[in-house]
């Protein structure tokens, strides 16, 4: 079907428009005083999917070094790295051997010291993951605490004896299967562990925990890093009387009956050592981002802090699970608006299906990807993308359970199938392994690398990633996009979702049509004047954006002057 409003027309409006307001608009953002990684956008890279310059079938540093020329273009501020430290990889990184160093597999700390300078050269910020909840069993520091009952950090895990049955010390389990308790046949105790027996939870309640982690943030900030993911922040504290855990009805993936953990997740002393980290962040004018899951809104505006002293970018970890559709989408973003706190959404990252394929009708998968592109990308908030949503790459699930290499896929096999899907190599080309390495990949390319490729995509005006780029140019130029409030309109509409971002005498009217169907919305807003600014499968009537017809999945924004 023909696309009325293409994108490339509104592309060369674009140009004309960030030429004429760019100077006026970095002064407006410095006036209104607005800390950087408010207006920022951060891209998540997982390090062994992303680029591989030495050619061994993993990512690394200088791959990623060699790629900023892309994220620049791209229209990125900040790269947040997931775990690059020495591991033995048990959870790909998330199981950190030692906290100063870098896995050789990555690179050294020099290539780091030059991904840095590169980054800082093209205003491009670097946030490191910092796995604040456990450690690897082979660092130092349990290594020791094993050793014996008496060892100098044997209180820095979490030890207890098992009942007198034999049993483990309560009925905890592990979000990755199985008991949350190792015993250890040396000292004769159980170890505590919220993921992998691999990873033992450190004891937060021990100062000298408290105060290593601290120097650890400190030893990164000094080499130049602008903030931290913060991973598992509601599992750092536990009960200290280990109260078993209520059970509740259902069962988990692993077949297990569901429990209400309440006695070891989101305890409120999470929030004290949180103040303890930001004390340290705001040193150096760092961010801490967190690894946020909570089952609602009011849930995870406590992790803001009630003075704003804990995290300022909780991610929003809820519209990621909500059903498609105007409605649902309309009501959570009400709802995080006017929470008061600086919304952080994310669609897609290393843990969940990837946004492309949990949406994809099987009909209109590209044009879906560009709506909720449209649609969270013009949000009041800062925005977190995973690498290769700008392509459209989809999910490539393993086959069988042989083929499996995250352990949590080989343990839920077949109902889950584990994270190797959404972690498949960054598609650069339509060549040998999508261009990402000469070697053997670590998991396999997808087919559908032949087309959602960087280099195919953009050749074409129409592809996701120039869709992305033209979003992502507008969300830095349009004083609107990056002050405004947000006003929904229409919100009786099933189908489209409606919305103003309004900033001083200017608004950027959003449309966007979440049905597979045609639809007409009438608008009744007035304006002294319009441009249109970006759209896919949008027509306007006779009265021009005061009707607006659009394909399924069709998105229009246009800037209102008043
Ligand atoms: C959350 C991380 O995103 C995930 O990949 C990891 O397995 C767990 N935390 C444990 O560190």
């Amino acid at each position: 079907m023909r696309r009325y409003l293409n994108v490339a027309i509104f592309l060369v409006a674009c140009v004309a428009l960030l030429a004429q307001s760019a100077g006026a608009q970095e002064k407006a953002v410095d006036a209104e005083g607005h800390p950087w990684w408010q207006h920022a956008v951060f891209y998540e890279i997982y390090p062994r999917s992303f680029a591989d310059s030495n050619n061994d079938g993993v990512g690394d540093l200088n791959g990623i070094t060699s790629k900023l020329d892309y994220l620049k273009t791209l229209g990125v501020d900040a790269m947040w790295i997931t775990p690059c430290f020495p591991s033995p990889q048990v959870d790909f990184g998330y199981d950190v051997s030692d906290y100063e160093a870098l896995d050789p597999m990555y690179g050294t700390l020099a290539d780091f010291d030059k991904l840095s300078a590169e980054a800082k050269k093209r205003n491009i910020r670097v946030i490191l993951d910092f796995v604040v909840n456990h450690t690897s069993d082979q660092h130092k520091w349990f290594l020791d605490s094993k050793s014996s009952r008496a060892s100098a950090h044997r209180d820095w895990y979490i030890w207890r004896d098992g009942k007198a049955d034999g049993q483990p010390p309560n009925n905890w389990l592990s979000t990755f299967g199985l008991s949350a308790w190792k015993y250890d046949p040396t000292t004769k105790q159980y170890y505590y562990h919220y993921f992998y027996p691999e990873q033992p939870d450190l004891n937060w309640r021990n100062p000298a925990v408290e105060k290593a982690m601290f120097d650890t943030t400190r030893f990164w900030y000094k080499r130049g890093v602008s903030g931290f993911r913060l991973d598992a922040v509601d599992t750092l504290f536990e009960d200290p009387a280990l109260k078993d855990n209520p059970i509740v009805p259902g069962k988990d993936k692993f077949g297990r009956p569901n429990m209400d953990e309440k006695y070891n997740k989101k305890l409120p002393e999470v929030h004290t050592a949180l103040k303890g980290l930001r004390k340290v962040a705001d040193e150096y004018n760092a961010v801490l981002i967190g690894e946020t899951w909570t089952s609602d809104v009011s849930q995870l505006k406590e992790y803001y802090g009630d003075h704003n002293d804990e995290l300022q970018l909780p991610m929003d970890l809820l519209l990621n699970g909500l059903p498609f559709s105007a409605g649902t989408y309309r009501k959570h973003v009400q709802a995080m608006d006017s929470a008061g706190g600086w919304p952080v959404y994310v669609i897609t990252n290393h843990d969940i299906t990837r946004s492309y394929t949990r949406y994809a009708d099987g009909r209109h998968n590209d044009e879906i990807a560009k709506l909720m592109a449209a649609f969270y990308l013009t949000l009041r908030g800062t925005a977190i993308m995973y690498y290769g949503e700008e392509l459209g790459m989809e999910n490539n699930d393993p086959k069988s359970r042989d083929d499996v290499q995250d352990p949590v896929g080989k343990l839920s096999w077949p109902a889950d199938k584990g994270r190797d899907g959404e972690r498949t190599p960054m598609q650069w080309t339509d060549g040998k392994n999508a261009g990402f390495t000469e070697g053997k990949p670590w998991l396999p390319v997808p087919p559908s690398a032949r087309t959602h490729n960087v280099a195919t995509e953009e050749k074409d005006p129409h592809s996701i990633l120039e869709t992305y780029r033209s979003l992502l140019a507008l969300r830095h130029h349009q004083p609107a996009l990056i002050e405004g409030d947000y006003d929904s309109l229409n919100n009786d509409d099933a189908n489209v979702l409606a919305y103003l971002r309004s900033y001083k005498n200017e608004s950027i009217l959003v449309v966007l049509n979440f049905s597979n169907k045609t639809q007409e919305t009438k608008l009744d807003v007035p304006a002294a004047g319009y441009i249109s600014l970006l759209s896919s499968g949008a027509k306007l009537g006779p009265d021009g954006y005061k009707t607006i017809f659009l394909e399924p999945f069709g998105f229009y924004l246009a800037r209102l002057r008043k």
